[in-house]
């Protein structure tokens, strides 16, 4: 290896790392969110343009500025992340979910606004099930058997191995990030997070904890950890 590739490890990679909230509508002035800040997902965008790749960042509706080098794609709802990323993950080496999409959106959304009822002190809203992005799209790898590496995210309030475990071999993933939001001034909003990393079964025996750090520090240590788990480099 050169020196420009000891700086740039990931050159001639193609990583698609999907950020921020999903907003589902109910009607054309409501919808439903969570409130996912992006910060993650942008800071692991900009550290995998900083180490060479091409990134391509799929966005829910967050505020904050595109990273140097980072082509954009600005989503609104679950099912328009689930397509542009369905798009480009069979193009990519890496595909980071980072995105908090919301799980349920209304089956119906309502043409007009929702008018109050004054006779009714309640209003039952019917939600149906939104497409799991990233178990798609590891399934989809597994069926093509190839491409790309594929890493979730999991926050919990509890049990957090225990849950993390459990997705990372539902969904199919490659590895996991794991995040702990029940401890104040991390995860959710903040710019700092403390993570623990899981490999699926055989990789990386009990995991990789890192310490609560600045999410750009964090976001450049997982894109890291990712590019070491990729075992075969285009030239
Ligand atoms: N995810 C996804 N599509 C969804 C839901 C989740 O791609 N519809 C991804 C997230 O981006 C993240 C991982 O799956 O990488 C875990 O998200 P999480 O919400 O923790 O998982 P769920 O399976 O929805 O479980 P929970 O009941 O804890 O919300
Ligand atoms: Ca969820």
């Amino acid at each position: 290896q050169d020196a420009a590739t000891q700086d740039t490890p990931a050159l001639g990679l193609h990583i698609a790392i999907t950020a921020g909230p999903t907003r589902e509508p109910l009607d054309p002035v409501r919808y439903l969110s969570n409130h996912s800040s992006g910060k993650m997902g942008f800071a692991l965008a900009a550290a995998a343009a900083e180490l060479g790749a091409r990134v391509s960042l799929i966005s829910g509706p967050v505020s904050l500025p595109t990273p140097d080098g980072v082509e954009r794609i600005d989503v609104e709802t679950a099912l328009q992340m689930h397509e542009a990323s369905r798009r480009l993950a069979g193009d990519c080496d890496i595909f980071i979910g980072c995105a908090a999409v919301a799980d349920y959106r209304a089956e119906a959304p309502a043409e007009h606004k929702i008018k109050k009822v004054e006779s009714e002190d309640a209003l039952t809203l019917r939600l149906v099930k939104n497409p799991d992005i990233i178990a798609d799209i590891a399934n989809e790898r597994d069926a093509a058997g190839g491409r790309p590496f594929v890493v979730g995210f999991a926050a919990e309030t509890r049990d957090l191995e225990a849950y993390a475990r459990d997705k990372l071999t539902r969904k199919r993933l490659d590895m996991i990030v794991a995040n702990d939001v029940s401890s104040a001034g991390l995860g959710f909003g903040a710019d700092d997070n403390a993570a623990l990393l899981l490999w699926r079964d055989g990789e990386g025996e009990g995991g990789e904890s890192l310490p609560p750090q600045p999410k750009t520090q964090l976001a450049r240590a997982v894109i890291e950890r990712a590019l070491g788990c990729l075992s075969v480099r285009p030239v």
